[in-house]
């Protein structure tokens, strides 16, 4: 039915003269973290350089991984939401949110949304819809809000009178203070008609203290970090945007609303990560 059979994968011989292979990139890392090939030596050291200081990454990874797809699936099957807008998609890993989504309801509108040359050379393999929905990449900058809301691939596949979940997972900690982070999730929840939600993860540092020198670390190769406590993370995304949280509101994305199929809940610690879902009441 149009699925992907795989993702496609250029792996470490692939080389696009947009991407730059000597610096590591976020997308890149955290695709290494899940066990992808998508991948270059830069990412990989930069990964195993905060695995020293937090051994757990790779386990906050994909505890982030598992609450991102259950909270779609959650608002898919439970809330009947049938329009994502997911901004900073990352490298495809299977499965992908349309897939998700679309194994529920086959005619579901996704738009991918990230800024890595990287996720935009893989772009095809996260385009094969349902034939019934929609799915599409744009390549843009989630600091740039207007870009993405006013763009016409984003206005074609989304219906902006009708529910939309907007999914920021694992982004925001890639935007500092300085660049305004609340200002930047004001204009898309500002975009979004009543009955919309926001699904949002976030790492934090509050449970494991080498996590600090670990996000310094990651910025000295050049990628920009800031963790951030539950209740920073809760006001940013949520309370001062007015969103009504669902239960269980905000907290580690291992404790939210887990699948009695998922394996045990590893401890805070190597989770450190929150996330949390809300409705936006308009
Ligand atoms: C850690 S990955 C998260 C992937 C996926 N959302 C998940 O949770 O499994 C972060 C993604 O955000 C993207 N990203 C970082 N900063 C961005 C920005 N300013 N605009 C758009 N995407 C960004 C990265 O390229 C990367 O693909």
């Amino acid at each position: 039915m149009g699925r992907p059979e795989d993702v496609s994968s250029p792996g470490e011989g692939f080389r696009s003269p947009l991407i730059d292979a000597a610096h590591p990139s976020s997308a890149r890392v955290y695709d290494y973290l899940l066990g992808g090939k998508d991948n270059f030596a830069a990412d990989r050291d930069a990964a195993d350089r905060i695995a020293e200081e937090f051994p757990a990454i790779r386990i906050g990874a994909r505890e982030n991984r598992r609450f991102l797809l259950r909270g779609v699936r959650h608002l898919a099957a439970e809330v009947g939401i049938r329009q994502f807008l997911d901004i900073g998609t990352g490298i495809p890993t299977s499965p992908n949110v349309h897939e998700v989504v679309q194994g529920i309801t086959p005619a579901a509108r996704i738009a991918y949304v990230d800024n890595d040359p990287i996720v935009l050379a893989h772009a095809r393999a996260l385009m094969v819809s349902d034939p019934s929905g929609r799915v599409g990449y744009l390549d843009a900058d989630v600091r740039q809000p207007r870009s993405i809301i006013d763009s016409r691939l984003v206005r074609e596949i989304l219906d902006f009178t009708e529910p939309i979940a907007l999914v920021l997972s694992a982004i925001l900690h890639f935007i500092p203070d300085e660049q305004n982070p609340g200002d930047i999730v004001r204009m898309f929840v500002a975009a979004l008609p009543p009955g919309s939600y926001v699904l949002a993860t976030h790492v934090t540092p509050e449970h494991e203290p080498r996590l600090r020198p670990a996000s310094a670390g990651y910025r000295a190769d050049g990628v920009r970090t800031q963790a951030r406590p539950a209740a920073e993370f809760e006001k940013l995304v949520f309370t001062s945007q007015g969103l009504e949280l669902v239960d269980p509101g905000v907290v580690l994305v291992s404790r939210w609303r887990r699948d009695p199929a998922d394996p045990p809940a590893p401890p805070p610690a190597q989770v450190s990560a929150y996330g949390g879902l809300a409705l936006h009441k308009g």
